[in-house]
């Protein structure tokens, strides 16, 4: 049996032995390209060679080339996995011609590589032809010696002019043409009907190569103009191809995708190899590695939409198998090991591709097993439609795009209502519009909630609460009794373990739900002190004061925010210590992604004591202390040695944070339990604010390790520019400073000695006009210091002299010019200027002696300068 990398490098030795070009895969993403989404074909690459706008030195190709049909024309994500054949991602074989052999080569190749290299019986193989294509019809009939009954005619089958099966086009425009496609027979096993019947779309007869005779560029309206030489464009799956040859009938069968399988099943510890969610996660593994490998990230809109759906999908047809951790970015690993050989481009990115993927798949795991329980409850009545409504919300709130939804639904037997969907997507785009006038609503004075009773925060030891009370919606700065689906507020709660915005800690962000719906918490806010208040939008039917709420705190963002928040006060105690007790804190920003710390100091912080600070703290960090909190009396606070800030108010009880015997301050925030929670600590930034503060920016946990990579991959890629170690680096760079220095030096004095040659040589043969000697030239490599110096040394050389020179760079002339002796008077440097410097449109002036100007470069310059010996003649004559 052959390998598919066998089968793979068979067709590309073959085509080379047939005089082709073997021409590298072109990436995913392709270049230049707005008409496509992704590479959907081996074409794409020669799309300008068919339309006759590239040349290269080949005019016969042969490629493998990675392709993706999701998103845009000839896009099969939905039938993935549901079928044997379809896949997100594929590899192309193709051979093409770019107006050197046409149909009878292209036929002839193909028969020959199918029967006499890959051995496929000659009787199992049909083919097809456009109704009108006679000529192909007579070499597959005459020629290659196939039966007439085996040879199907396919007209325009799919409505409209050229909408054929055996007509092939790349996108709504470009280059495109009848085609001729090969099929292979699997027997009277299978169920099935040869192209062209009705029972065509069975599994007996399968399509395995295309041969597309590109003959028209196809413009938006439809016309096709014709290609200025006809070509070859031929396609043949690799999966199919290999299915065939391994004599197994579904692609997933074959020994790449086995391979693939059999990782899926042992991350998600699974044994049932034959499992669609299985074939599901091979096939998306493949296309989500190289879309990244070709720079496609994550995102919510284009192509890094795509990527996230497919990412998405996969992710829960893991969860589908019962799989709780982390497991689709572990297969990169063996995706390298099946393809990194032939596209080393995989292989080169691995660790990127794995950590994308990682990122993403924690990110979404946060969300994914809520939103499941989202879909049972919403599906529990039993209903055969998902309401537009709910999708959206599985959307918003959960991250589910609406084709996993869908992909969910289909295997329930359910349908989602797409309108629905589209239209609550429609509204919060108003929404989102109208997010300005939102602002308003957080004026919201201590009259109006004097009514509520206060909040109690729970947050200090949970991110979830059941059972919290709604005792107040507030809209506008003013009370309402309640929100309908899709409208915004303020929700306020009874008890919640969501921190308010303060002392610098970002508010908490989340969801609070019932059956009754969600409200997407954006931020937590603090009203007149006591109230904490939820903002964001509900989703679902309406909610009212009195409702019961299940409270959900972004745990993954809180517990960045605490990380960050410990390292500030241990971060703010080593200030003190290396910089000295002046050091107090004027302002601080808490969030997710990073710590801001401003403080009193006077001059900028040494990177040696940058370095001391982050020790320090990393110390603590490894020390692991307890981060101890204590309630008391502000004095006893005080006397217990707790910092507290200077101008900000305290209540009667307060909250002391102690960490080791580095640390103690007031704090009402929310912290780590031990300090190594915090992992890592490193300061990114450090400047001046206002006289007398500095500010420092720094990261913590995962975000100071990517941090580190960060840096660590650009020094690696600095060595790699180098062709040296990281440890060399700084020595081979200074090597080459020397030598770019002594090579400035050499190239100076080469300039200084080929000028002083070339103002020999004016010197030996000027103009003499009336006892003048007259003198006007290029000297090109001189700058105007080094042209003055020529000038100078020719009047001192000639005496009694006129002189012009000019240099040219970068489209820009300098011109420079002299008068000596009887010259002087007569002939006036400035004149000179002025007379060549108006011929090339520019301008200059001086003294009578020294003068100096400039203009545009081109063929003009040698005129003017040609034109001086007259123009002297007229002055001195
Ligand atoms: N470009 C042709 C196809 O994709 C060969 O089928």
């Amino acid at each position: 049996m052959k390998t598919s990398a066998e089968i793979r490098s068979a067709f590309l030795k073959f085509f080379a032995s047939k005089g082709h070009e073997v021409v590298a895969s072109s990436p995913l993403v392709p270049g230049n390209d707005p008409t496509l989404m992704f590479t959907n074909s081996g074409m794409v690459q020669f799309k300008d060679m068919f339309l006759g706008a590239e040349k290269r030195s080949y005019t016969r190709a042969a490629t493998a080339q990675r392709c993706v049909r999701a998103g845009g024309k000839h896009n099969d994500l939905e039938n993935v996995g549901y079928t044997a054949r379809h896949h997100t991602f594929f590899e192309m074989l193709g051979n093409f011609s770019f107006g050197d052999y046409f149909k009878r080569d292209a036929i002839h190749y193909a028969w020959e590589l199918l029967t006499s290299v890959y051995g496929l019986p000659k009787e199992k193989l049909w083919v097809t032809v456009y109704h009108t294509d006679d000529e192909a019809f007579g070499i597959w009939e005459k020629e290659v010696g196939v039966p007439a009954e085996r040879i199907v005619r396919i007209g325009d089958n799919k409505g409209a002019p050229y909408a054929s099966d055996n007509f092939w086009q790349m996108a709504d425009t470009g280059p495109c043409g009848p085609c001729s496609e090969i099929f292979y027979d699997h027997g009277e096993g299978v169920f099935g009907g040869p192209p062209g019947s009705a029972d065509q779309d069975g599994d007996r007869y399968i399509e395995i190569w295309n041969l597309v005779f590109m003959q028209f560029d196809r413009s938006a309206d439809g016309t096709l103009t014709p290609l200025p030489k006809p070509c070859v464009d031929t396609g043949m799956g690799l999966e199919r191809l290999t299915a065939v040859l391994q004599h197994v009938h579904s692609n997933y069968q074959i020994d790449s995708m086995q391979a693939l399988v059999k990782a899926a099943a042992s991350v998600t510890n699974r044994t049932d190899f034959d499992n669609p969610s299985l074939n599901v996660i091979a096939d998306h593994i493949r296309a989500c590695s190289f879309m990244i490998v070709d720079g496609v990230l994550p995102s919510n809109e284009g192509r890094g939409y795509v990527l996230r759906r497919i990412i998405r999908r996969a992710l829960r047809h893991g969860h589908k198998l019962g799989c709780k951790g982390l497991f689709f970015h572990k297969l990169v690993r063996t995706l390298d090991e099946l393809m990194g050989e032939a596209y080393p481009e995989l292989r080169q990115k691995r660790a990127q591709v794995e950590q994308v993927l990682k990122l993403e798949e924690e990110k979404f795991s946060e969300t994914l097993d809520k939103g499941m329980k989202v879909f049972e409850a919403v599906t529990a009545s039993g209903a055969k439609e998902i309401a537009g409504v709910d999708a959206f919300r599985l959307y918003d709130t959960y991250g589910f795009p609406v084709d996993l939804t869908a992909d969910v639904a289909r295997e329930r037997g359910l349908t989602v209502d797409m309108a629905g969907f589209e239209h609550a997507m429609q509204q919060q785009k108003e929404r989102g519009r109208a997010a300005s006038q939102f602002e308003a609503q957080h004026v919201v004075t201590a009259e109006t909630v004097k009514g509520l009773p206060a909040t109690e925060f729970l947050g200090y030891g949970a991110v979830d609460a059941q059972g919290c009370k709604v005792v107040g919606l507030i809209r506008s700065g003013k009370l309402i009794d309640q929100v309908n689906d899709g409208e915004s507020a303020l929700v306020v709660l009874d008890r919640t373990p969501f921190y308010a915005e303060s002392g610098g800690q970002v508010g908490d962000t989340g969801s609070l739900e019932s059956a009754l719906g969600t409200f997407r918490v954006d931020d937590t806010i603090k009203l007149a002190g006591t109230f904490f208040s939820h903002v964001g939008v509900w989703s679902g039917r309406t909610l009212t004061v009195g409702a019961v709420l299940d409270a959900s705190v972004d745990a993954a963002r809180r517990q960045q925010i605490i990380l960050n928040h410990s390292a500030t006060h241990l971060m703010h105690a080593a200030l003190r210590k290396v910089l000295g007790e002046h050091v107090q804190q004027k302002g601080s920003l808490v969030a997710p992604d990073r710590l801001r710390f401003d403080f009193s100091h006077f001059q900028p912080v040494s990177d040696a004591e940058l370095r001391q600070i982050e020790r320090l703290v990393n110390a603590e960090i490894r020390a692991n202390a307890e981060a101890e909190v204590h309630q008391m009396g502000m004095q006893e606070a005080l006397d217990f040695g707790a910092m507290a800030l200077f101008g900000e108010k305290y209540g009667e009880r307060v909250r002391v944070l102690k960490m080791g015997d580095f640390s103690t301050e007031l704090c009402g925030g929310t912290h780590v339990s031990r300090t190594g929670d915090i992992g890592l600590f490193k300061i990114v930034t450090e400047g001046g604010v206002a006289s007398g503060v500095r500010r420092i920016e720094a990261f913590t946990g995962a975000g100071a390790e990517a941090l580190v990579e960060h840096e660590e991959d650009q020094l690696a890629e600095v060595a790699a520019l180098l062709s040296s170690s990281t440890d060399e680096v700084t020595s081979k760079l200074k090597k080459l400073f020397d030598k770019q220095r002594e090579l400035e030096r050499e190239l100076e004095s080469l300039k200084a000695k080929a000028a002083g040659a070339a103002i020999a040589e004016l010197a030996e043969k000027p103009t003499e006009i009336a006892g003048i000697k007259v003198i006007a030239a290029r000297l090109d490599g001189l700058d105007s210091k080094g042209l003055r110096e020529a000038v100078d040394q020719l009047k001192n050389k000639l005496t009694d002299c006129a002189v012009v020179l000019a240099s040219g760079a970068e489209g820009k002339i300098t011109l420079i010019a002299g008068a000596s002796g009887a010259a002087l008077g007569k002939l006036k440097a400035g004149e000179l200027i002025a007379h060549v410097a108006g011929q090339i449109n520019g301008k200059g002036g001086g003294r009578p002696d020294m003068a100096q100007g400039g203009g545009e470069d081109g063929p003009n310059v040698a005129s003017a300068l040609a034109s001086v010996a007259t123009f002297a003649q007229s002055k001195l004559g």
